[in-house]
């Protein structure tokens, strides 16, 4: 029998994987807001990547879209694809419906997401995930994979018997053994959302700037410190192993652009989510991503001052403060 997937959050990661899955034969309910259904039943749902992958799909018996989490009470599946502040809610809301053989995999970015699901939800299996590419959500239904990457979780048996169905679907479904350690290094990469947010142009367009580059550099290399003396190794996601990444940030652009060239093979028009939830006048995930480097800090009785910084300018920005920053004004702020 075709798996049944819950898909909380059908935003930019939840509808691109949901669509995926479905295009594989799941039974697929994007669980969202009534903007995104309407689009999805209007136009369908769209989803391409940057390789040349393009699926349409229609409304049906098996991908349909509510409003509401009935549809988990039978789910084989629930992945959660909802920004870092609404877990809480949502694994609250989960606790009325869902039943204990429902697997629950957390598909955000972060550190602590899958641990608030197990609190709200302790009879349930829930698995911390990671999405690796980015995601644009063009309108109209269509939703873009701009990057590289595919799906990890932590390692647990319980996802066996999916595992063909993400094999099926393209994404895959990695179990590296730290998940931890998966974890801070696209938390470390991510250190690069609210330079992006702040920039407000394309993240192509951002890092072919070098002192954008050298806001991020000392991002990393200040979160990097941390976790050395916290003992914490972080994983190796990119072709560089983490610690060399903001030597190579800092170098001339022209260098850059001839050792980097994956990490500029981005959607020329790709964002961070945290430039589209200051765009839409959300509150940003900066507390789950730099507030995570300031909590490391705390606990081994240090400081962060750059990332305490982009904190607090993009707490600004959530209140209507300064955006649009150019390149030298961001890094002589940050003191960089
Ligand atoms: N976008 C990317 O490229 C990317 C890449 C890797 C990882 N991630 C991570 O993936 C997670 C999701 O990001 P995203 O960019 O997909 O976010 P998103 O586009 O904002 O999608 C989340 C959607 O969930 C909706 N929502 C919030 N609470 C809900 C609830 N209780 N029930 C149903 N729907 C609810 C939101 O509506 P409202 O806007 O009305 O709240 C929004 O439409 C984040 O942790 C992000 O950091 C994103």
């Amino acid at each position: 029998m075709n798996k049944k997937i819950a898909i909380i959050g059908a935003g930019s990661i939840g509808c691109y994987v949901g669509g995926r899955l479905a295009a594989a034969g799941a039974n697929v309910n994007l669980v969202g807001r009534a903007r995104i259904g309407e689009a999805i039943r209007q136009h369908g749902l769209h989803v391409t990547d940057y390789l040349g992958y393009e699926q349409q799909l229609p409304l049906s018996d098996t991908l349909t879209f509510s409003e509401s989490l009935d549809s988990t009470a039978d789910a084989d599946l629930v992945l959660v694809c909802v920004k870092s502040a609404a877990t809480a809610g949502v694994a609250q809301d989960l606790a009325k419906h869902i039943t204990p053989s429902t697997l629950i995999i957390s598909l955000q970015n972060g550190l602590n997401n899958a641990a608030v699901l197990r609190e709200h939800l302790p009879n349930n299996y829930c698995l911390a995930g990671m999405v690796q590419f980015n995601v644009i959500n063009r309108g109209d239904g269509k939703f873009h994979q701009g990057s590289e990457g595919g799906l990890e979780c932590e390692a647990d048996s319980a996802t066996a018997p999916l595992l063909p169905l993400f094999e099926a679907s393209g994404l895959g479904l990695e179990q590296p053994q730290d998940f931890l350690a998966v974890q801070w290094a696209k938390l470390l990469l991510n250190l690069n959302n609210p330079i992006n947010a702040l920039s407000g142009v394309p993240l192509k367009e951002e890092l072919s700037q070098r002192d954008f580059r050298r806001c991020l550099a000392a991002a990393q290399a200040e979160a990097l410190s941390l976790l050395n003396q916290a003992g914490i190794k972080p994983a190796k996601l990119t072709p560089l192993p983490p610690h060399w990444i903001p030597k190579l940030l800092t170098v001339p652009t022209w260098m850059f652009k001839l050792l980097a060239n994956k990490m500029l093979a981005i959607d020329p028009l790709a964002r961070s989510s945290m430039w589209e939830d200051l765009e839409a006048g959300r509150k940003t995930e900066i507390d789950y991503l730099n507030g995570e480097v300031i909590a490391l800090a705390e606990s081994l009785d240090s400081q962060a001052p750059v990332n305490q910084s982009l904190i607090e300018l993009i707490r600004d920005a959530e209140n209507g403060g300064r955006r649009g920053w150019s390149a030298s004004d961001l890094r002589q702020q940050l003191h960089v």
